[in-house]
């Protein structure tokens, strides 16, 4: 497990304070360096860097409009960047690449097939063989709790969207997956179950994943480590470290240690540092 310790507290001072750029593992699956963009005058991201290991949870968190989703597009290969680099595992990243997989807020899931079909359609688009989606298929719907829904329509299920949209991108096996808000638009209850369903698979198959939230409480339950950005343009201000055990369950949210790293996140975002560590909340 990549958990690199960053020097949070020169991190987390004003940008314009002769900070050094953000440390980055050079050999780690996902690294982003100096990433600058611009939508027409608008800049979106300011020599942002940052680096995701191999089986690695980063969790990214930042206001709202200030880029969060742009540097998912720009991960992914949708949007390219005006000056910088993206790598993974050495690769320039200057189209979306097949061993990444991408799961938004609105999974784009097609209302008129059903589960099987939805998640078979990434590797039909490559023409894998019959025998091996029906393999991979039925594994990925075993892992996310949907067997004996196959025939279902997404509409049909509570949560259904949702484990679908994750089958849809771990039927590909994806070296890289990136999360952009996928828990955002359900209930708390269906949310939180969401949460430990998603550690699970992850114990089970351990992979690289940018997890990007509006939560702090799910930054940090989901995370390794928590990238704070600011904006805009968008710049990372803070990264923590989150030293908490896995595989982490319901109890974890109640420990000392993940109510302190929350308060530290809550602080880096909203910009008030906390005496000598004091809680304010
Ligand atoms: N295609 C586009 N053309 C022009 N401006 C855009 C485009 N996409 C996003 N923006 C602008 O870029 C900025 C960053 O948008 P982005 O969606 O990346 O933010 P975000 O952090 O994901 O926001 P949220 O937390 O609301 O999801 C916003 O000001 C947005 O209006
Ligand atoms: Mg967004």
């Amino acid at each position: 497990m990549n958990r690199s310790d960053l020097d949070v507290t020169s991190a987390a001072r004003p940008r314009n304070a002769g900070v050094p750029p953000m440390e980055v593992q050079q050999d780690a699956r996902l690294v982003v360096e100096g990433a600058c963009l611009r939508y027409g005058e608008l800049d979106v991201l300011s020599d942002l860097s940052l680096s995701v290991g191999g089986t690695e949870i980063v969790s990214i968190v930042g206001p709202s409009g200030c880029g969060k989703t742009t540097l998912l597009r720009c991960v992914g290969g949708l949007n390219q960047l005006n000056a910088g680099e993206i790598r993974i595992e050495g690769q320039r990243v200057e189209k979306p690449l097949p061993t990444v997989s991408m799961v938004f807020q609105h999974f784009g899931l097609f209302p008129w097939r059903n589960l099987w079909n939805n998640i078979a359609y990434g590797l039909a688009l490559r023409r894998a063989p019959k025998e091996e989606i029906e393999r991979r298929v039925g594994e990925a719907i075993e892992l996310v709790g949907l067997k004996g829904f196959e025939m279902s329509y997404p509409h049909q299920l509570s949560g259904g969207m949702q484990r679908a949209g994750l089958a849809r991108a771990l039927v590909m096996e994806p070296k890289l997956l990136l999360m952009d808000e996928p828990f955002s638009a359900i209930d708390a209850q269906t949310r939180e179950q969401l949460q430990f369903e998603l550690l699970r698979i992850w114990d089970a198959r351990p992979t690289a994943m940018m997890f990007v939230t509006h939560s702090i409480d799910e930054a940090v339950l989901m995370g390794d480590r928590v990238v704070v950005l600011a904006g805009r343009p968008a710049h990372v201000r803070a990264v923590r470290a989150v030293h908490l055990p896995r595989p982490r369950d319901r109890s974890i949210v109640s420990s000392p240690a993940f109510i302190n790293l929350r308060e530290q996140v809550w602080h880096d975002l909203f910009d008030q540092p906390a005496a000598n560590g004091a809680r304010t909340q």
